[in-house]
């Protein structure tokens, strides 16, 4: 277990869609639970050693009680999985305090535009606003069709529904977010979703402020393992030398092999997996150390060697 998570209770499962599950946390009997801000996230030791990330969906103003949903990912790293199969109300549940990438910031107007399961971290910003008396704000959802839409009936009441556009991609096919996005006008941007809506709305949006725009990473896809060499990792302190074929990565090698390697994000971002780097040229991938760090740290879950062999403290 990661040294920084404590102990919760599952108070309740229910689905919400098909695939969804939602998945409400409260405090351990005489405890309390940290507060958090709208759009922040929270770890979950979703298996022994495995941890994933999920956004916090409840208003802020809620005291005691934590509210992620969950995607059922059948062909996910096993985080989503674990989740579903593994945990029933009352069962103890280790999760982190509340952290947040993309804080709500006052502003005149705001655009959200959520992607699927990214929806999750957009409605604990909007029900911030609506609790605030906020109504400048416009909400774009995109679902792959109506049935999978997490949140729906309530994006779809009388007192919301004016201010937010869903779009099926079965029905309607290709979202244009150009006219949207084409003026700025003073609006804070905040979205979250799959890659590719991303890397749309990056590139769309280049003549906004930075400081305008807010996004929370998705990492439900994975990660190009084209081109990857294999090498070994030898163990600080040990003589044991593991072998990490090109198509995968040390923690999930590890994992494999039966050890308990820390990790939460499995794309390089959040910190969680970092080991010492002992000795050996490493092929750093992450998008989390600093230039002083990656002279002897290392993030197995996505970085490799340049040589054939690293030493890590793992
Ligand atoms: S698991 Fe997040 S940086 Fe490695």
């Amino acid at each position: 277990m990661s040294g920084d998570l404590f102990p919760a209770v599952l108070l309740r499962r229910e689905d919400i869609t098909p695939e969804v599950t939602l998945f409400e946390f409260g405090p351990e009997l005489g405890r309390t639970l940290p507060s958090f801000t709208a759009g922040s996230h929270i770890r979950v030791e979703v298996a022994d050693g495995l941890i994933r990330s999920y956004s916090l969906n409840n208003d802020e103003a809620e005291k005691n009680r934590y509210i992620i949903a969950v995607k059922r990912e059948e062909n996910g790293r096993g985080g989503s999985l674990g989740m579903h199969r593994n945990l029933r109300p009352g069962a103890r549940v280790h999760i982190s305090s509340p952290q947040n990438f993309m804080p709500v910031v006052p502003a005149e107007r705001y655009l959200l535009i959520a992607g699927g399961i990214g929806i999750t971290p957009i409605i604990s910003i909007l029900r911030k606003l609506q609790r605030e008396g906020h109504t400048n704000w416009h909400l774009i959802y995109l679902v792959r069709n109506h049935s999978q839409a997490a949140y729906l009936s309530e994006l779809m009441s009388e007192e919301l529904r004016d201010r937010v556009t869903i779009h099926a991609s079965d029905d309607a096919g290709y979202f244009d977010f150009w006219p949207y996005v084409q003026k700025q006008a003073a609006a804070h941007l905040y979205y979250c979703g799959p890659k590719s809506m991303m890397d749309a709305l990056y590139a769309l949006t280049i003549h906004w402020p930075r400081s305008h725009i807010h996004y929370e990473e998705f990492s439900g896809g994975t990660l190009s393992k084209a081109g990857n060499l294999p090498f070994r990792v030898r163990r600080a302190g040990s003589d044991e030398v593991i072998e990490i074929p090109a198509e995968e990565s040390v923690v999930e090698v590890f994992r494999r092999l039966g050890y308990k390697p820390k990790s939460s994000c499995e794309t390089g971002t959040c910190r969680t997996c970092i080991v010492g780097l002992i000795a050996g040229k490493a092929d750093h991938r992450d998008l989390c150390l600093s230039t002083a760090e990656r002279s002897h740290c290392f993030a197995p879950c996505v970085s490799r060697a340049l040589g054939e062999e690293l030493t890590l403290e793992i």
